[in-house]
This record gives structure tokens, C-alpha cells and sequence, in this order.
């Protein structure tokens, strides 16, 4: 697990390197990776009988660190810009209202999501099972968000969004971030 650089394209092990910011979709996707990775880690969390700690502390994190950031880079910039640049042949609306009704339902969960993990942890007890419950309804809304986009939104971003809107979206996101902004986007591809 020891390389040189401090986060691999890829690997979903920890927070997407801000280096790929410069390519705003690439990080995107890259934080997709992350995402998925994470729901696996809840799935065992679900899964096993003894709540592990370890696993608790990394999604936790992933959650209050990371998953907000995301979901902002996305309603606040990536989807608006979308929705402007696409045409009635992309049907970008009935995908979007999807992709945001699963998100939706992802934050309603999350209060409870937080609450269970930091519970267990607090008091070193394991998950109950409506904890449980809440847990894999989370994952799979998480889940269906994050293959809906991978399918259909990032192709039709990679195809529609002009080198300014890239500019744009990576400029939100590294002030997102508390990032200086940058002048030399280059394009997604
Ligand atoms: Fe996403």
C-alpha cells in the first residue's frame, strides 16, 4: 500500500488527490471510486456480527469530510451547467430528477447513518438492526446515484461542457476546498 504519491488514481482507499482537480470530471469520477469503496466498507460494517471500529472511523470521516463537498460540486455546478449545455435529445432532465431524488433520499438517511456509527463507537456497542437497516438503505441509495452518473451524466458532461465550463467547475470546486483557483484548466479529456 506504500507508493510515493499520496493518493492512486483508482483505488478509492482515501480522499481524491486535489492534484485532479485540474480535470474536474476526472475528479469527479475519481471520487466516485471513493464512493464505492465506502459502500463496500458499510456493507461489511452491516455484514459483521462485531462492529469494527476501524471501519466506523473511515466512513465517518468519509461522510462528515468528504461526501457534503461532493454532492455540492454536483447540485451547485456540475448539474446546472448540465442542464444549460445539454439538449432535449439528452433528456438530461428525467436523469437528473432521478439522480437527485437518490441523493435526496441518501441525506434524509444520513442524521441516522452518523448517529448509528458515532453511537457505536461512543459506546463501544454494535449496530442494532434497524442501525442496519439504515445503513444499507444508505449504501444503495449512494449506490444508484453513483452508477446513474458514471453511465449517463459524466459521457454527456465529457461531450457537452466547453473548456470554460471545465474552467468554471474546477474553480468552484478548489474554493470549495479553500484552494487558490486556477487559471490553467485543461480539458476533462
Ligand atoms: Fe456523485
Amino acid at each position: 500500500m506504500k507508493r510515493s504519491e499520496p493518493a492512486r488514481r483508482g483505488s478509492g482507499q482515501g480522499p481524491t488527490d486535489p492534484g485532479l482537480l485540474a480535470r474536474p470530471l476526472d475528479f469527479i469520477s475519481e471520487d466516485h471510486l471513493r464512493e464505492r469503496q465506502i459502500c463496500a466498507e458499510i456493507d461489511r460494517l452491516v455484514a459483521a456480527e462485531t462492529f469494527d471500529r476501524p471501519a466506523g472511523v473511515t466512513i465517518l470521516r468519509f461522510l462528515n469530510e468528504e461526501l457534503g463537498v461532493h454532492l455540492r460540486d454536483e447540485v451547485e455546478d456540475l448539474f446546472p451547467t448540465l442542464a444549460r449545455r445539454c439538449t432535449d435529445e439528452d433528456s438530461i432532465a428525467s436523469v437528473l430528477g432521478r439522480i437527485r431524488h437518490d441523493q435526496e433520499q441518501a441525506l434524509s438517511l444520513l442524521p441516522s447513518v452518523r448517529g448509528a456509527i458515532a453511537n457505536c463507537l461512543d459506546a463501544g456497542a454494535d449496530l442494532s438492526s434497524e442501525d442496519r437497516e439504515v445503513l444499507a438503505r444508505f449504501a444503495a441509495h449512494v449506490r444508484r446515484h453513483l452508477v446513474a452518473e458514471n453511465a449517463i451524466l459524466l459521457p454527456i458532461a465529457r461531450a457537452r461542457l466547453t473548456r470554460g465550463d471545465l474552467r468554471r467547475l474546477a474553480n468552484h470546486m478548489r474554493l470549495r476546498r479553500g484552494l487558490p483557483t486556477s487559471q490553467g484548466v485543461t480539458s476533462a479529456e
